[in-house]
């Protein structure tokens, strides 16, 4: 490996939120977060960026770079490095992804091609993402492919783990959480030139962002209007208990009750106990099935009464102290604590 890989490997440990554009040698434009975690891979977007022009243009890339001299470059992600060579010499569209054009015409987000990888067992540990029944699919094509990926992940450093701020970069300002980033699209305005529909469920409020964040010009005044798993504090509990270290006055993340993906479940609710981070074992291990807008195995994974029935995927149901429906959306919902009425919670 050669020294300046080696020193960049070194800033990229420490540095893990921003990667550096010291390390690359190209600096980028420096206000732009989107060029400065991109500029950890060199771009190619001038002849001269390319080895003076030697490699400009040429598409063959592994013919001048082979893969044994790839695999250490990149080694700052073992499965990514690994990777290459598991694929065709000439697909070189993730090269393109990472590294700018080349100079190479017509590249659109099907050239990278990522379901080459990311469907493939092989190569990734988690190649079923994006198989499942229903979708975040823009393209309205009823799959999942580069063109969607691209929208979210405009650049993936791809070394194993999830930063907001490096892969999710296209609106060129940094995400503190995902959170932040799915209620940029889902606002009423929608972003990238993607628009989400107008809502199912509470017709008064439009979008998600009014709902979870609240409307109004303070803080009181929004927290009044929130979804109680927004930003509004609940009221506490008395016939409900929390599981694990779920509290009251906490917002909790969109990903702890829905997939980013794809999910078997309408709404792309969550297939897995696993995504409420802060629940006890029991519910992790739970798996959650949802069938005609019946939530009851959602809100289990976190909401419980100690003499409630079983639901169907072993979990505790909530029992209210007056005779209510079991169907939690009737009365629960995004937006159900919209607007003064308190009455309605979610
Ligand atoms: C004809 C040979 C040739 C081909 C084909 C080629 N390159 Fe290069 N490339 C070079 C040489 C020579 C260098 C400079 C020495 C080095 O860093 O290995 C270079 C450097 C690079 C760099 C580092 C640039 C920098 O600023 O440090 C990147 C990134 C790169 N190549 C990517 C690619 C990609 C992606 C492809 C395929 C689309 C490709 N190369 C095809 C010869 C080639
Ligand atoms: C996930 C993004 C990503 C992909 C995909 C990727 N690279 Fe890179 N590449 C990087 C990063 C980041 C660096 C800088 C590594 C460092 O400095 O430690 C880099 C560095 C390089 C360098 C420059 C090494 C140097 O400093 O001289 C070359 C050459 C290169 N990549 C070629 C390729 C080729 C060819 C492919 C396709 C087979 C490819 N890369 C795919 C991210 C990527
Ligand atoms: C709606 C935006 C969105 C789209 C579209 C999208 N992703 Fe993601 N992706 C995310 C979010 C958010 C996460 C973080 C998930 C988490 O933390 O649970 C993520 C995580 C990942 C991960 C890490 C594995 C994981 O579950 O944490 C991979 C790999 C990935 N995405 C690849 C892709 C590919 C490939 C595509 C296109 C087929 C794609 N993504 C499309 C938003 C998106
Ligand atoms: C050459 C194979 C390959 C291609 C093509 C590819 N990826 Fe990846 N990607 C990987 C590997 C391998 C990892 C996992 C790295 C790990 O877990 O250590 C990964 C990880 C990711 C992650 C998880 C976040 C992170 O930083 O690790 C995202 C997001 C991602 N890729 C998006 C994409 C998108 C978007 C495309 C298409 C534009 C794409 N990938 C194309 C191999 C590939
Ligand atoms: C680029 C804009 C965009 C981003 C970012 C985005 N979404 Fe979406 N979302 C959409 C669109 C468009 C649809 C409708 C897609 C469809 O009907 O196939 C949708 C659909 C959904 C649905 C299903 C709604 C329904 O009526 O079936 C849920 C739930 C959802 N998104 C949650 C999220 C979460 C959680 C995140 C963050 C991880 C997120 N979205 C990020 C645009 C976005
Ligand atoms: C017919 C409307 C209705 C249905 C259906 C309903 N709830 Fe409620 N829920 C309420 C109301 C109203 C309150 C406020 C407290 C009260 O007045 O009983 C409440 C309070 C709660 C609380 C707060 C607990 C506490 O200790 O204060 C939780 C948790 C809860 N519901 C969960 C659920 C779950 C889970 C389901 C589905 C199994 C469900 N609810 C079904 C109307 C409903
Ligand atoms: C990932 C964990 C999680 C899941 C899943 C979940 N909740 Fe909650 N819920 C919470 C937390 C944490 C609070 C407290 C938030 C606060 O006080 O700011 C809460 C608060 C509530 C409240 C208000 C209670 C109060 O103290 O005022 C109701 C009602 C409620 N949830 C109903 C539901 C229903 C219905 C479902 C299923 C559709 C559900 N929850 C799913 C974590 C969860
Ligand atoms: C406590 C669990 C929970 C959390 C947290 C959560 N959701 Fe949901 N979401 C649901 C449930 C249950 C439904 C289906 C019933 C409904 O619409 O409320 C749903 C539905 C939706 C829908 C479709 C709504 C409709 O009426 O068409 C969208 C879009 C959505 N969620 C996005 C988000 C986003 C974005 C976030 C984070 C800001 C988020 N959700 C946070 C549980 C949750």
């Amino acid at each position: 490996m050669n020294k300046r890989v080696n020193i960049c490997l070194i800033s990229v440990l420490i540095i893990t939120a921003v990667f550096l554009a010291a390390c690359g040698s190209n600096s980028g434009d420096a206000s732009s977060p989107l060029r400065e975690s991109k500029a950890s891979a060199p771009q190619l977007l001038e002849p001269e960026n390319h080895a003076g022009g030697i490699g400009w243009q040429k598409t063959n890339c592994i013919s001048c770079h082979p893969d044994a001299q790839l695999e250490d470059i990149h080694e700052y992600s073992s499965m990514l490095s690994a990777s290459f060579a598991k694929i065709s010499s000439t697909e070189t569209g993730a090269c393109l992804y990472c590294h700018g054009s080349n100079g190479i015409e017509n590249i659109t987000a099907e050239t990278y091609d990522c379901m080459l990888c990311h469907e493939n067992r092989e190569i990734v540990p988690w190649y079923e993402l994006f198989s499942h029944k229903n979708k975040h699919d823009f393209n309205g094509n009823d799959k999942m492919d580069s063109s969607d990926c691209v929208t979210c992940h405009a650049f993936s450093d791809m070394n194993g783990k999830i930063d907001a701020a490096i892969d999710f970069s296209k609106s060129g300002s940094p995400y503190a959480t995902t959170t932040d980033f799915c209620l940029n699209c889902h606002d009423g305005n929608g972003a990238f030139g993607i628009m989400p529909s107008a809502l199912d469920f509470e017709k008064d409020s439009t979008n998600i962002y009014s709902t979870f964040m609240g409307t109004g010009e303070t803080t009181d005044t929004q927290k009044l209007t929130a979804d109680i798993h927004g930003v509004k504090d609940g009221y506490g509990q008395s016939f409900g208990e929390f599981r694990g270290s779920y509290t009251n006055s906490m917002t909790v993340p969109c990903l702890a009750c829905h997939l980013a993906h794809s999910s078997d479940n309408p709404y792309l609710i969550t297939e897995s106990g696993k995504t409420a981070e802060l629940t006890d074992a029991d519910a992790m291990a739970a798996s959650v099935s949802v069938t005609e807008n019946n939530y009851t195995q959602l809100c289990a994974v976190c909401h419980k009464s100690d003499d409630g029935a079983l639901t169907e995927n072993g979990l505790l149901e909530v029992v209210h102290n007056s005779t209510f429906s079991s169907n939690c959306s009737d009365c629960h919902y995004h937006g159900s604590g919209f607007g003064t009425d308190n009455s309605n919670l979610y």
